[in-house]
Parts: C-alpha cells; sequence; structure tokens
C-alpha cells in the first residue's frame, strides 16, 4: 500500500476507471434521477427536494471534468435544472441548499461558466442566509416536520458543509454578508457542538427568541451523547474547508481535534462503524459513507498544515479510501448499482442500513479525484 508522501498510490487510477465505467452504466437508468439508498441493489429515486439531491449530479460533474463524457454532463444539467421547482417553490428548502445547489449550479458554474447556474446558486445563497439566527449565530437547520412541529431553534452538524455556498457567494458577489453568516453558524459549531475530546453532538437546539443554548439533541446517532460517524465526518471536512475559505485557525484547530477523535475509533479495516460510541449490545453496522466524507476532509487537512505534520491526514485518508476500494466497492456486480456498500443513513429510525448511499459514492469519487490531483473540488 502505497502511503507516504504525495505521489499517486498505484490502485487509483483503476479505482477511478472502474467508478466511472459503474456510474456510465448506472446513468443508462437513473438518467436525471436522484438517488439516495441502494436497497435490494437499485438506488431508489427520490423527490428533488430530499437533500441528498445534489449527489448524484455532482459525481457526474466531477466525471465529466476529467472523461468531457457529454452524457454525463448532460445529465447533470438536466438534474439542475429538474431542481428549480424546489428553489421557486420555496416551501420545502431548508439548510440543505448548500449540498444541493454547491453540488450542481455551483459545479456548472465552475465547470461552465453558465450564468443561469450562477443565478440560481446565488438564489440558494440568499435562502440560507434568511436561515441564519441572529441571537444564536447558527443557520436554522429544518422546517417544522409535522403541524404543530417546532424546531426554529434547531441547529445540526451537517450543515458545516453547507457554509461553503455562503463563501462562494461572498467572493462572487464581493459583498461580505454571506460568509459573515458562514463564519457566526462555524464559530457556533466550535463553541457548541464540538466537544473537547473531539466528539459531536448532532442535534443543538436554541431557544430562537433568545439564542441562548437548551439542550443537545439525538438525531441520527445512537443517543444524544453518543458520537454520531457522518456527523463526525461533516465537522471534521466543513470545519477544514471554513478554514480553506478564512484562514482562521480557530477552524483548522478544530477541524484537526475532530479528525484525531475519528482516527483513535476507526476499526481494523479504517472504515468507521455509524456511531463511535455504542453500548455493546448494540451491532456495529459500518457506515462507508463516513468512511468517504472523513477521507477526502483528511486530504484536504493534510494540504493545509505543515510538511512535518501532513502524513498524519493524508496516510489514514489513503488507508480508508484503499479498504472502500478493496473491501467495500460494487464494481463488477450486476445486481448492485451502489459503487461503495455498507452505508447507514439512519439507524434510529431503521432506515437504509447497511446499504449504499449516493453521497457515500459521491465523496469516494471526491477522494480519488484529491488523490489524483486533479479536477475541481466543488466546495472550495
Ligand atoms: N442529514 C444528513 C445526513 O444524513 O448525513
Amino acid at each position: 500500500m502505497e502511503t507516504t508522501g504525495t505521489k499517486r498510490p498505484d490502485w487509483v487510477e483503476e479505482a477511478w476507471s472502474k467508478a466511472k465505467e459503474k456510474t456510465l452504466r448506472n446513468l443508462v437508468r437513473i438518467g436525471d434521477g436522484f438517488p439516495h439508498a441502494s436497497v435490494g441493489g437499485a438506488y431508489a429515486l427520490e423527490e428533488p427536494h430530499w437533500w441528498t439531491a445534489g449527489f448524484w449530479p455532482g459525481m457526474l460533474w466531477q466525471l465529466y471534468e476529467e472523461s468531457r463524457e457529454e452524457k454525463l454532463r448532460e445529465a447533470a444539467a438536466s438534474c439542475e435544472a429538474r431542481l428549480d421547482e424546489v428553489l421557486d417553490g420555496y416551501d420545502r428548502l431548508d439548510h440543505d441548499l448548500g449540498f444541493m445547489w454547491t453540488l450542481t449550479s455551483v459545479a456548472s458554474y465552475k465547470l461552465r461558466q453558465d450564468g443561469a447556474s450562477r443565478r440560481r446558486a446565488l438564489k440558494a445563497a440568499n435562502y440560507l442566509t434568511a436561515r441564519f439566527n441572529l441571537r444564536g449565530r447558527y443557520i436554522r437547520a429544518w422546517n417544522p416536520w409535522f403541524e404543530g412541529d417546532d424546531n426554529a431553534g434547531w441547529a445540526i452538524i451537517d450543515c458545516a458543509m453547507n457554509a461553503p455556498l455562503l463563501y462562494w457567494a461572498s467572493r462572487e458577489t464581493g459583498d461580505p454578508r454571506y460568509r459573515h453568516v458562514a463564519e457566526a453558524h462555524m464559530d457556533t459549531v466550535l463553541e457548541h457542538f464540538i466537544r473537547p475530546d473531539g466528539s459531536v453532538y448532532h442535534i443543538v437546539e436554541f431557544d430562537p427568541a433568545s439564542g441562548q443554548r437548551v439542550q443537545a439533541r439525538g438525531g441520527q446517532g445512537y443517543a444524544a451523547e453518543s458520537a454520531w460517524s457522518r456527523g463526525t465526518a461533516w465537522a471534521l471536512y466543513g470545519l477544514a474547508l471554513s478554514y480553506h475559505h478564512t484562514g482562521n485557525p480557530a477552524y483548522l484547530n478544530g477541524s484537526k481535534r475532530v479528525a484525531h477523535f475519528l482516527l483513535s475509533n476507526l476499526p481494523d479495516d479504517h472504515v468507521p462503524h455509524w456511531d463511535f460510541r455504542l453500548p455493546p449490545d448494540v451491532k456495529k453496522h459500518r457506515d462507508s459513507s463516513a468512511g468517504a466524507i472523513a477521507a477526502s476532509g483528511l486530504l484536504l487537512l493534510a494540504d493545509q498544515v505543515g510538511p512535518l505534520e501532513a502524513h498524519v491526514y493524508r496516510e489514514p485518508a489513503v488507508r480508508i479510501l484503499e479498504s472502500l476500494y478493496r473491501n467495500y466497492g460494487a464494481w463488477d456486480r450486476a445486481d448492485e448499482e451502489g459503487l461503495i456498500v455498507e452505508g447507514t443513513s439512519h439507524y434510529p429510525e431503521g432506515k437504509n442500513v447497511g446499504v449504499p448511499l449516493i453521497y457515500g459514492d459521491f465523496f469516494f469519487v471526491e477522494g480519488l479525484a484529491r488523490l489524483r490531483g486533479e479536477g475541481t473540488i466543488f466546495w472550495e
């Protein structure tokens, strides 16, 4: 296994080709659909408002940039156009605006300088900014899930990955307000979400009127005080991206602290369990998506620290991606559309446990792009 220096590991080209070939095969059925979880071997296609809508087109853009396969571009552009009904419909928008429009419109604009894509991404950034709670200094996560539900005070760690849309909007317009909101939210992440040991809360509830912290809540992890691995990965990567965009060392140090917690909790094959803090009688399913997200974040961290330290983050990132490739890849399986198996989307609700997830596939491909040292990273 190649783990030293920044030389491209020898298995990476093979993995890239297999990911590209399998995606081209999947494109025939999925087209401009919105896959989330592959249950029974075929990706279930969601409505466009679902938070995962950006990952398939994002992966198509990533593979298009290298291959110039027109059908990848056409499907990605068509997904973006299909999202207009969500953007213009307004009611179903929540903090996931960043996930959805960074990997569609920002990606399209970065690769093709498309003016319509720029306008869509700026609209999305404006809606995301409008979710900011000034007193609590957080971006509101969701809307009420049912009649009478009140979650105006809830913020979640996943939103660390939505901040890059706001940094992009400030750069693009020259108006610092967007990044002010992103930085205020990320300061709240450091203060209220990252525990002293580097583990991470999923949901923190604030009083939306006063801004005071009320409590932490259980979400997609096992319990409020457990350590949901995908949330850990969102924090690691989101903080590293905020350091990339701002140069604020508090974000770099926060990301490193989370990275050290994650790395010290990886099992022997380097792919995380779905929660790092489980009672002994709860099954330790893997969440391969957490591994893929963390690996891409660790590779960014490796680029951000000095040469004495880079290997601390790069070597485990390479080990995670190589394990995903060799032990979790469904490359030649005709009975499975997912690229990477054994993701866990929502264990507490019993949803999508031990199955491929589209964001696992996306971040695996993005991690390969980082290892290849080529291609645009859309969050940056
Ligand atoms: N809600 C984002 C996630 O499942 O990670």
